[in-house]
């Protein structure tokens, strides 16, 4: 299999991932790292709404509107933002959002709690939906290429408020894995890239602080044990 697989269409390839359930990032219950960091997310709850980068079908945005945000979402597989709708149960209504890109598009739930758009994160700007003061990244920044991995960290800089908080939870492992011939590979990787405190505090820095808050195991990526980093990039 083809280990240095980046996708040509990228929106196809997430949706396509989606679509036949490999979904191996996907869990049913809250992140752990959310439920540990919130309040460094949202200290002293001040914060009425967070930007979910990359949501996909995030079971952590029900787990923040249950906390009284507002959550914005926004994804480019179409197949992810339609199953969380189904799942959720509850009434939506699309609209078109030209600045966002020729087919995007706005889903918002009925009672206002969750707005989800459907697009590229590397298109929002402060136009589409004003600025904020926390965004949550998890499992997602990590999935594009170091140039488009910059762009992303730019766009995440203009919409934080001075003082705004991104929690972002990025894989840090050593590409040299990918030669093993006993590697469990349930798709070409990558995505995901590896991203390490250097990385991060290259993408953010000096507009933003970089503080590592949690390092955690998971086995999502080839089903092997792999280090986890959680951050807490502070706008100056
Ligand atoms: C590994 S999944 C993680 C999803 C979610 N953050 C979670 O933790 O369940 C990566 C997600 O990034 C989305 N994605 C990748 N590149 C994107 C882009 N440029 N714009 C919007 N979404 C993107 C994919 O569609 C996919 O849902």
């Amino acid at each position: 299999m083809d280990t240095q697989y980046t996708p040509k269409d990228e929106a196809l390839y997430w949706d396509q991932e989606y679509k036949n359930g490999r979904i191996r990032w996907h869990r049913d219950q809250v992140h752990q790292i959310l439920v540990n960091h919130y309040d460094k997310l949202n200290p002293g709850g001040k914060h009425s709404r967070v930007l979910v980068t990359m949501c996909g079908m995030s079971e952590d945005m029900n787990w923040l509107v249950d906390r009284g945000l507002q959550v914005i979402g926004i994804d480019f597989a179409k197949h992810a933002l339609h199953k969380f709708m189904c799942l959720d149960g509850q009434e939506w209504t699309g609209c078109p959002v030209k600045e966002l890109g020729h087919d995007a598009k706005l889903f918002t739930r009925d009672d206002g709690k969750i707005k989800l758009f459907y697009g590229d994160v590397l298109n929002l700007s402060p136009e589409i939906d004003g600025k904020f003061d926390a965004i949550y990244d998890c499992s997602s920044i990590h999935n594009l290429p170091k140039p488009k991995a910059s762009r992303m960290a730019n766009v995440l800089k203009k919409i934080l408020n001075p003082g705004g908080r991104i929690l972002l939870d990025a894989i840090d492992y050593d590409l040299k894995i990918l030669e093993l011939e006993d590697l469990n590979l349930q798709a070409p990787v990558p995505p995901p890239y590896p991203m390490n405190l250097k990385d991060v505090k290259e993408l953010f820095e000096p507009e933003c602080t970089v503080e590592l808050v949690e390092t955690h195991i998971e086995t999502i990526f080839c089903m092997r044990e792999t280090d986890f980093n959680c951050y807490l990039i502070t706008k100056k």
